[in-house]
């Protein structure tokens, strides 16, 4: 029996996502770098550091950089996302969220983050959602990332259940891999080509209710 849910942020619990997206590619063009359409996926789920990693590799030549020029350009993409965030409110909650956030609430499923990201609580904060979580894993004390469970797995801990009595939730191909391999039941949010790995996947979050997933569990 399902008696958890851990949840991923950007791009499932409201569409930061663009945002993280639309900041990189701000670094990009000032680095100079070609932005690739593949990047927008291989960036989802991923820590700021390594999704740096990412841009600086498709130049051919990432040992250019010090280490001090690599921690200035992840602070100024972090500045560009968080000048995106500004206007952020509880009308950017993803389609349905409040209303599956309230159901789980009800019947007493325990609610936990699993977010790579350190503007987590900023976000829950903005949207007002910080209450509903009983549980958040802090990135920074991560030694892997997405799609090593290790989030995953430390979430399940800290709800005080087992892997197989949770659900995780993500919209990025690295999450799904990371929720499978720490052996949660894995729904995904997005598209069939990129999510193909997911147990259960809904289009977008305005089909993810109970009943829908009971019914894909079966
Ligand atoms: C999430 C997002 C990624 C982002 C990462 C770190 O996983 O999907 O796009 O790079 O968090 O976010 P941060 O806010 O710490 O830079
Ligand atoms: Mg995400």
């Amino acid at each position: 029996t399902i008696k958890g849910v851990l949840f991923d942020l950007d791009g499932v619990i409201t569409d930061t996502s663009v945002y993280h997206e639309q900041a990189w590619h701000e670094l990009a063009d000032q680095l100079q770098i070609d932005w690739q359409p593949a990047f927008a996926e291989q960036l989802k789920g991923v820590s700021r550091e390594a999704s740096l990693a990412v841009l600086l590799n498709a130049t051919g030549h990432p040992n250019d950089y010090s280490a001090e020029q690599k921690a200035q350009f992840a602070t100024e993409k972090n500045d560009r996302y968080l000048a995106l965030l500004q206007q952020l409110s509880p009308a950017a909650i993803a389609p349905g969220m409040t209303a599956f956030l309230t159901a789980l609430k009800a019947q007493n499923y325990r609610i936990g983050l699993a977010s790579a990201s350190k503007n987590a609580p900023f976000v829950l904060e903005r949207l007002g959602l910080s209450d509903y979580f009983q549980a958040r894993v802090d990135p920074a004390t991560l030694r892997k990332g997405k799609p090593d469970p290790e989030i995953f797995s430390r979430c399940v801990a800290l709800l005080g259940l087992q892997p197989a009595e949770c659900l995780g939730i993500e919209d990025a191909q690295a999450g799904i891999q990371a929720i499978n391999a720490s052996g949660a039941v894995s729904v995904g949010i997005g598209a069939k080509d990129v999510l193909a790995a997911a147990q259960i996947r809904f289009e977008t979050t305005a089909e993810l209710t109970l009943a829908n997933i009971r019914q894909q569990l079966k």
